[in-house]
């Protein structure tokens, strides 16, 4: 579904995929991304199944296979280093418990990172865990060369970081923190939910030791989906902090589930906390896929085509961007708007025009099912109510 300019379709995808956007301008995947057809239907197929005797055990469990396999694709790593799970919140906790911290240990973040990837280290105080919250920068983005700096100080063991801000988009130069932490011997942790779906990732060329992420947003899967990955050689040294009854060696044998085998699983199942929705996976298959096919750096600049009409406004009429641009910039796009915030959203709500209000700025996430005339839409609504 591209045109021969390589660009993404949209009326075609919108015909097959995305009928129900019609009447309104939603441009608010970082909150909450719509679901495709081939995902809704998988939804009801699964719905209908489960009212009738099961298939096999196999057939039920190749979802996960394909799951791993397809998140895998997504990051260009391999379907062993995944562990699928039901939130961005479940792999950062799961980081902040296994890895190897004591006393002292100084966990590395920016401020105004989202609460997911800040609350699961703060809990480690209560261990002495020091959490070292950089300021940001004057223009209010996350501060790379303190960080960085920060990491020569051999106390600094964990560097933790969205890859997309939340609140305005801004995108870390995870290559170079990734050089940095190698250099260093830091784990880096990276909550990647505000970027996958939306720009490529590619874990073959950027180590990065772990990386959660949840489908709901940018993924256009249902909720309650997400994955784990966890760099190979780490896996077998990284003990889950609970255990799964799937998560061992011989427990794919259902008919010697209380032989109790200790040995964990080789791969990053044994992160798993089996059993999880095969329904909502079997969506996110479907979600994924069609991502793949549309292609992430295809995406990424059909998004950044999206931001013109918005751009255009905020020059003539001296909004104040609230996003970078260029490289550090994503297919997030805010607005400085301060105190008359709760007045323009609302005023764009009545339009029909959805974006969320965060942190003082109107953000705009247009993603694959919007074109041009959403984001002239929202310009249109917006400059009517200035
Ligand atoms: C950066 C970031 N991480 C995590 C989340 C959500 O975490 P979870 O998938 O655990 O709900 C959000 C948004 O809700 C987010 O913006």
């Amino acid at each position: 579904m591209t045109t021969t300019a390589g660009l993404l379709d949209v009326a075609a995808l919108r015909a097959e995929e995305f009928p129900a956007t019609v009447g309104f301008a939603y441009l608010d995947a970082a909150s909450t991304g719509l679901l495709p057809e081939r995902a809704r239907r998988r939804l009801e197929e699964w719905g209908r199944l489960r009212q009738r005797p099961l298939p096999s055990k196999d057939t039920l469990f190749s979802v996960f296979d394909e799951a791993r396999t397809l998140a895998a694709r997504l990051v260009n790593a391999s379907p062993e280093q995944i562990a699928l799970t039901t939130n961005t919140s479940y792999g950062l906790n799961v980081a902040a418990r296994m890895l190897p911290l004591e006393p002292g240990d100084i966990v590395l973040l920016s401020d105004k990172e989202f609460p997911s990837n800040v609350r699961p280290w703060l809990r480690l105080e209560q261990e002495g865990i020091v959490v070292e919250i950089v300021p940001l920068t004057a223009q209010g983005w996350p501060d790379e060369d303190r960080l960085v700096a920060r990491l020569a100080d051999p106390r600094v063991k964990v560097l933790t970081v969205s890859l997309v801000q939340f609140a305005n988009g801004y995108r870390v130069d995870l290559a170079r923190l990734s050089a940095a932490t190698r250099a260093s011997g830091a784990y880096l942790v990276v909550d990647a939910i505000q970027a996958l779906g939306q720009l490529p990732v590619d874990l073959a060329e950027v180590e990065v030791d772990i990386l959660a992420t949840g489908g709901q947003k940018w993924l256009i899967a249902p909720w309650g989906t997400g994955f784990l990955y966890v760099r190979r050689p780490l896996i077998e040294r990284l003990v889950p902090p609970f255990a799964g009854w799937l998560a061992f060696e011989g427990t794919d044998d259902f008919s010697r589930l209380t032989e109790y085998d200790p040995t964990w699983r080789h791969d990053a199942r044994r992160y798993e906390l089996i059993t999880l929705p095969f329904q909502d996976f079997a969506a996110f298959n479907a979600s994924v896929e069609l991502l793949l096919e549309l292609g992430p750096a295809r995406i990424e600049a059909h998004l950044q085509a999206l931001h013109e009409p918005l751009l255009e406004l905020a020059t003539r009429r001296g909004l104040p961007l609230a996003s970078p641009r260029g490289q550090s910039g994503s297919g997030i796009l805010c607005l400085g708007v301060d105190a008359a915030g709760r007045r323009l959203h609302g005023a764009l709500h009545v339009a029909h025009v959805h974006c969320s209000l965060r942190e003082g700025a109107l953000r705009f996430s247009p993603h694959v099912y919007n074109a041009i005339d959403d984001t002239a839409r929202a310009a249109a609504a917006l400059e009517r109510a200035l």
